[in-house]
């Protein structure tokens, strides 16, 4: 068959040998991930003709203004991955606690937690700029059959089973990896069927773009600005160029299909950044990773970091492997 009229569907059917566990238990919520995420599409798709867009009026526990979107993504996720009782446990951005899941009063036998930023880049939705949702699977630690802890979600990135990113874009596309590479979906929207679009995606070992909310330089630590001013320079094939879109799915995705690195770092005012660990930069470090990319906080791998609390931030710096391994060579003068 032509690689890319395979749909997602048949994809995971295919590949369920591969999983680690393979009861199938996977493959289904990855099937529940690709429901939610074409309902969230819908929704996104016609946000300035209905009255989805703008603010709650409520605050989340990281001290954001939440948007409607993020509201009913984090819903419908959520109510997709419970309804279907396949996991026994949700954290998510958008709620202070974790979530159990149960079935009828009792508690499940589901083996898998899943994490989520349902809406990221949700300050781009007013103005009709890409969005994304990141998810991130884990195997729970403790018996099945008994709540689920904080411990089951506190796992180190190198304990996700699955992780990936829906961007609603101009097209609309699902990127995933259970460890076996990382392949990505469009959605043809005319029938609702994800199609293998981008099989193996790779990071290129290097590129040419920079990404990074540069109005924060002054805030920055030395060894980022030096960084930017290595990244101006003209020489060898620099200057790079500057892109930056404030969704960090949008701006993950070009970066891994051009060739660029992706900077959130610490900074004067905010010590740790501003990207959670959990939700943000534990999926999209595992995808750059089996993409060939790299992941760090500017100095060490993210995936090796032992969370220690739901919402923690981390500095981040990911993208193609030689430029972050620069990257880490200026954080390293200065540190
Ligand atoms: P979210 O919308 O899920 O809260 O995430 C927003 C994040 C991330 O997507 C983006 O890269 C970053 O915030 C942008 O932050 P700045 O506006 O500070 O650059
Ligand atoms: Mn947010
Ligand atoms: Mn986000
Ligand atoms: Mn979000």
């Amino acid at each position: 068959m032509d690689k890319k009229n395979k749909t997602l569907g048949e994809f995971i059917i295919e590949h369920q040998a591969q999983f680690q566990y393979s009861s199938g238990e996977l493959s289904k919520l990855i099937n529940a991930i690709r429901l939610a995420a074409k309902v969230v599409n819908h929704e996104v798709n016609k946000a300035g003709l209905i009255d989805i867009l703008g603010a709650v009026g409520d605050t989340n526990i990281q001290g954001e203004e939440q948007q409607k979107l993020d509201v009913l993504a984090n819903n419908k996720f959520i109510q997709t991955l419970k309804n279907r009782e396949i996991v026994c446990g949700i954290a998510s951005e958008e709620e202070d606690h974790f979530i159990q899941v149960n079935s009828n009063n009792q508690q499940n036998q589901n083996k898998y937690v899943v994490l989520i930023d349902p809406l990221d880049g949700s300050s781009n939705i007013d103005v009709n700029v890409s969005v994304g949702t990141i998810f991130s699977i884990y195997r729970r630690v403790t018996p099945i059959g008994s709540p689920v802890t904080m411990e089951d979600f506190l796992q180190p990135g190198v304990n996700q089973v699955a992780a990936g990113y829906i961007i609603y874009g101009t097209s609309t596309m699902l990127v995933y990896t259970t460890g076996y590479g990382v392949n990505g979906f469009t959605l043809n929207p005319a029938i609702g069927t994800f199609y293998l679009s981008h099989p193996d995606m790779q990071y290129p070992e290097t590129g040419n773009i920079y990404s990074i909310n540069e109005g924060n330089y002054s805030h920055f630590p030395q060894g980022v600005k030096d960084y930017i001013k290595y990244c101006q320079k003209e020489e060898d094939d620099r200057p790079y160029t500057s892109r930056y879109i404030g969704s960090l799915v949008s701006d993950f995705h070009r970066n891994m299909i051009k060739g660029g690195i992706y900077m959130y770092p610490k900074s004067s005012v905010a010590s740790n950044g501003k990207l959670r660990l959990l939700y943000e930069c534990n999926p999209m470090a595992f995808l750059a990773e089996q993409a060939g990319g790299k992941a760090s906080d500017g100095f060490k791998r993210i995936l090796e970091i032992q969370p220690t609390e739901l919402h923690e931030r981390v500095p981040f710096f990911c993208g193609s492997r030689k430029m972050v391994e620069k990257a880490e060579e200026f954080m390293a003068l200065h540190a």
